[in-house]
């Protein structure tokens, strides 16, 4: 019986090869793409440490070794900035150090989402875990994945981030049809599609980059044949344990109305780093007013 036991886990694939982000992804894996001073991926790693997910396991792959370097120490700079007395700069890069250990496994071969979630099958285990996309960045100050976590253990099923968008916008996403459950405010997921067309759409609540997985879902990925643009769906598992019955299956859903910042293209990832820039104390004011005249 999987209810109640507690998520300590979270994998973060981040295999993808980046193609949106070309010529920058050329040589340097776009988890990396910093946003203001630290790497996209790093507020990934600090959100599933703040919801006290010490076990991380990171789906990488070819040329992604910039993520292991970021997150091990640097004994030859820590000793530099040491010896220059530079304690600022020492604490900034031990903050990426001091997450806790971080496991890694290679996908080998870009079958999609659903195959990178796959590869954790081994590390996970029997557990319920989480899953954090980097393409998702989720403000601080939200508590998105602990509600998540808390619905996982009240339901026993698997758990997903939803967010409404303009009804035009839902062909990027994966898309859930809901219906509300009386007396809480999380809903159950009737069904899943990934990617669909504007007109094939059940709704215009969107998948995001969150989830949290009762463990059944590896033995369904293994049998979940490819599906759109050919490649092994996250959202088509989902679906299959939507519409199953008995231990494991079940899908929840967590509509979210805080604070995200997309980082997934050139766009919208310019506005989250303009953004999250905006709000630093050290120069957030200064960004601000620099803006105004800039616009004008
Ligand atoms: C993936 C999922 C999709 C989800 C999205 C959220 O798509 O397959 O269902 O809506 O993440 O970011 P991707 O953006 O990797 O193509």
């Amino acid at each position: 019986m999987t209810l109640g036991k507690s998520i300590t886990k979270a994998v973060i694939p981040a295999a993808g090869m980046g193609t949106r982000f070309l010529p920058a992804t050329k040589a340097m894996p776009k988890e990396m793409l910093p946003v203001v001073d630290r790497p996209a991926i790093q507020y990934v790693v600090e959100e599933a440490a703040r919801a006290g997910l010490d076990d991380i396991l990171m789906i990488t792959g070819r040329s992604k070794r910039a993520l292991e370097d970021h997150f091990d120490r640097e004994p030859g700079l820590e000793r530099a900035l040491e010896l220059k007395g530079d304690t600022e700069r020492l604490a900034a890069i031990h903050e990426a150090s001091e997450l806790g250990p971080i496991h890694y496994v290679r996908q080998g071969e870009a079958k999609g989402l659903g195959h990178a979630v796959l590869c954790a099958s081994q590390h996970v285990g029997d557990d319920p875990f989480a899953v954090l996309l980097g393409d998702d960045l989720i403000d601080e100050a939200e508590d998105l994945l602990t509600t998540m976590m808390e619905v996982q253990q009240k339901t026993g099923g698997s758990v997903i981030a939803l967010i409404e968008v303009d009804p035009a916008q839902i062909s990027a996403y994966g898309c859930a049809d809901v219906s509300a459950i009386d007396g809480e405010d999380f809903v159950r997921v009737k069904s899943l599609v990934e990617k669909p067309s504007v007109s094939e759409a059940p709704s215009n609540l969107a998948v995001i980059g969150r989830y949290v997985l009762h463990p059944s879902v590896f033995g369904v990925l293994e049998t979940t044949e490819p599906g759109r643009g050919g490649e092994i769906q996250l959202t088509d598992a989902l679906q299959t344990l939507a519409a199953g019955e008995g231990e494991g299956s079940g899908v929840y859903g967590v509509v979210f109305k805080g604070r995200r910042y997309d980082t997934g293209d050139k766009l919208s990832y310019l506005k989250a780093v303009i953004t999250m820039a905006s709000e630093r104390v050290e120069f957030g004011e200064e960004l601000k007013v620099w803006m105004k005249a800039f616009v004008s």
